[in-house]
């Protein structure tokens, strides 16, 4: 069985028990303020989750492209990727764990013919205020032997994108799941330890599924039930590929090997003995490939800065190797599941070629810099000046001090530490908070953006397209595709168009519409080709329609005023205004 045959068995497993197929949403979250990538099939649907009704009923199925930058660091080991294929299926409200629990089993013994002697199961134990999950061992009792079964808490067997309870912020959504994991035999155990999942950690375990009993929201008094109690189910595609191919690898699975193949050859690195260093470059250019795809290009700052570390770490480890021929390997493979691929095939190589000359003139300058100081003898300069020589020319601690620099090393470390947690926080998401934030300045911000998003186009036409939107209670952010500053008048002329929506007091209101009639009405936003359901489709008055999860105020009047604070230069034709709302 390969990557495309596993997921076309869980689709068609799932549609057969009346689930409808959703599309899989863009990796870089179009009207999501919260989060830099998609990271996991429940992203997208958060609105649902919190109880809104979805256009296409309540039993959900998927495969959602994810990209979780926290896992950089990760990467490297046999298991570990940062973009990667989410399988999921959703229960809004309908069934719960006597249905999810049975089919999941026999999914993965009977559609994908897992050995059911290597699975085992863990289930949440109770933590804190949230008590343990006897319903789920109830049911899992029934089906595998009660030994097979181990309880954790809340570090292991509770899901939200914030993580264990304590750090998720007020609003978040989050349950108790129960997880499946596979055994491998070809892996010795390093320690005394049990089978057991939850105990062993030599690595002889993998986690390929689990289902999350989404029923909880964060208060500021603790967790209160969501409306309904959801599931949401996620299993990788390349883990669950490494179980039915029996693969303990990741790397060896037919869905990454003729990468690592392709690696091997152009950069004469024998896979054996070179694991580490093949994984990086097989993962992070496969990422890159995919993030260049959906429209990120190398820079300096947030998802650009993640693909620039991405693309970097693989060309230290590639040394002189040719790249080109490695990318066509990632997309004649990956095309197949994602057909996009081979459509940008050229923009996605020349992306890629364009920063490695730029990181190549990067070293360049970086070997001035210790030829000169080489001349010049030892120089005593402050922490901030070598971390600088650190980050923009890429030099490290060592080297510097070879050039004969002397510096506080222990500042020199802090600020390499509060780096390094920035760009983590950047990958987890830039507001933990996730669209918890439904406050009212936030949802007047949302409305807000689109009357911008209209009165743009007003202004400079309909070729005008938002390419983003980042909205918190203090401001909102919106991004388009403009390739000039706005002039004053202007900026002016926006303001006075949003207000003028403003004080008209247009209501607000949304209709499911079959998406041939969204498309013939002209509402704004992106459409997924293959989509064939209903869209939601949020109208202000006459004046703006535009495809969207929501939430909105009802009335514009609700917004009491407009205000643009500054407008950025994206680069690449795109800009950036930031706006106030009150
Ligand atoms: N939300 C869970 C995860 O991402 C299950 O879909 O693993």
């Amino acid at each position: 069985m390969n990557a495309r045959l596993l997921i076309d068995t869980y689709i068609s497993f799932f549609e057969k028990r009346d689930h409808k197929q959703i599309i899989n949403s863009p990796l870089v979250p179009i009207d999501d303020p919260t989060t830099l990538f998609t990271s996991s099939g429940m992203q997208p649907l958060i609105p649902y989750l919190l109880g809104e009704a979805h256009p296409q009923g309540k039993r959900l199925v998927n495969v959602q492209n994810s990209f979780r930058a926290v896992d950089i660091d990760e990467v490297g080991d046999n298991r570990h990727t940062t973009f990667f294929r989410m399988l999921g299926n959703w229960s809004l409200g309908d069934y719960f764990k006597k249905e999810e629990i049975p089919w999941l089993w026999e999914f993965l013994t009977v559609e994908l013919s897992l050995p059911e002697d290597k699975l085992f199961i863990t289930v949440f134990g109770g933590e804190d205020e949230i008590e343990k999950d006897t319903e789920s061992f109830e049911l899992w009792k029934k089906i595998v032997p009660a030994q097979k079964i181990s309880f954790a808490g809340v570090d292991k067997n509770w899901w939200s994108r914030s993580g264990v309870p304590k750090n998720m912020p007020v609003g978040e959504i989050g349950g108790p799941d129960t997880e499946v994991y596979f055994r491998f035999d070809d892996i010795e155990h390093k320690k005394e330890c049990k089978d057991n999942p939850v105990e062993c950690e030599c690595g002889k375990f993998l986690e390929i599924a689990n289902s999350v009993f989404m029923q909880y929201q964060k208060t500021d008094k603790g967790f209160k039930e969501l409306p309904n109690k959801n599931v949401d189910f996620g299993g990788g595609l390349e883990r669950l590929l490494a179980a039915v191919e029996q693969k303990s690898d990741i790397f060896q699975t037919s869905l990454f090997s003729p990468i690592v193949k392709a690696i091997e050859r152009e950069a004469d690195l024998d896979y054996v003995k070179n694991q580490k260093a093949v994984r990086i470059i097989a993962d992070h250019l496969r990422a890159a490939v995919y993030l260049i795809d959906a429209g990120v290009f190398p820079s300096n700052k947030e998802r650009g800065y993640i693909l620039r570390r991405l693309l970097r770490r693989s060309f230290d480890n590639l040394g002189q190797a040719d790249v080109e021929n490695i990318i066509s390997a990632i997309v004649a493979e990956c095309a197949k599941t994602d057909k996009t691929l081979s459509q940008n095939f050229e923009e996605i190589k020349n992306v890629i070629l364009q920063e490695q000359q730029a990181y190549k003139k990067v070293i360049k300058d970086a070997e001035k810099i210790i030829g000169g100081a080489e001349e010049n003898g030892t120089k005593e300069i402050n922490a901030d000046e070598a971390f600088k020589m650190y980050s923009t020319h890429g030099l490290s601690p060592t080297q510097i001090k070879s050039l004969g620099y002397i510096f506080d090393e222990q500042k020199f470390a802090d600020l390499m530490q509060e780096h390094s947690k920035k760009s983590k926080t950047a990958g987890a998401g830039m507001f933990k908070g996730g669209l918890a934030d439904h406050s009212e300045l936030t949802i007047k911000g949302h409305t807000a953006t689109h009357l911008l998003h209209q009165a743009l186009r007003d202004m400079f036409g309909t070729d005008l397209h938002q390419t983003g939107s980042n909205i918190t209670s203090e401001r909102v952010r919106f991004d388009f595709n403009f390739d000039r500053n706005l002039t004053d008048d202007e900026i002016k002329k926006i303001e006075e168009i949003v207000t003028s929506k403003i004080k008209e007091n247009l209501p607000v209101h949304f209709e499911m519409l079959p998406i041939e009639k969204a498309k013939g009405i002209k509402a704004m936003g992106l459409f997924d080709e293959k989509y064939e359901g209903d869209v939601k489709v949020y109208f202000i008055g006459d004046y703006s329609k535009e495809f969207c999860g929501g939430p909105h105020v009802d009335f514009t009047g609700k917004i009491k005023s407009f205000t643009i604070i500054k407008q950025e230069n994206l680069g690449r034709g795109q800009k950036r205004i930031y706006a106030k709302v009150t």
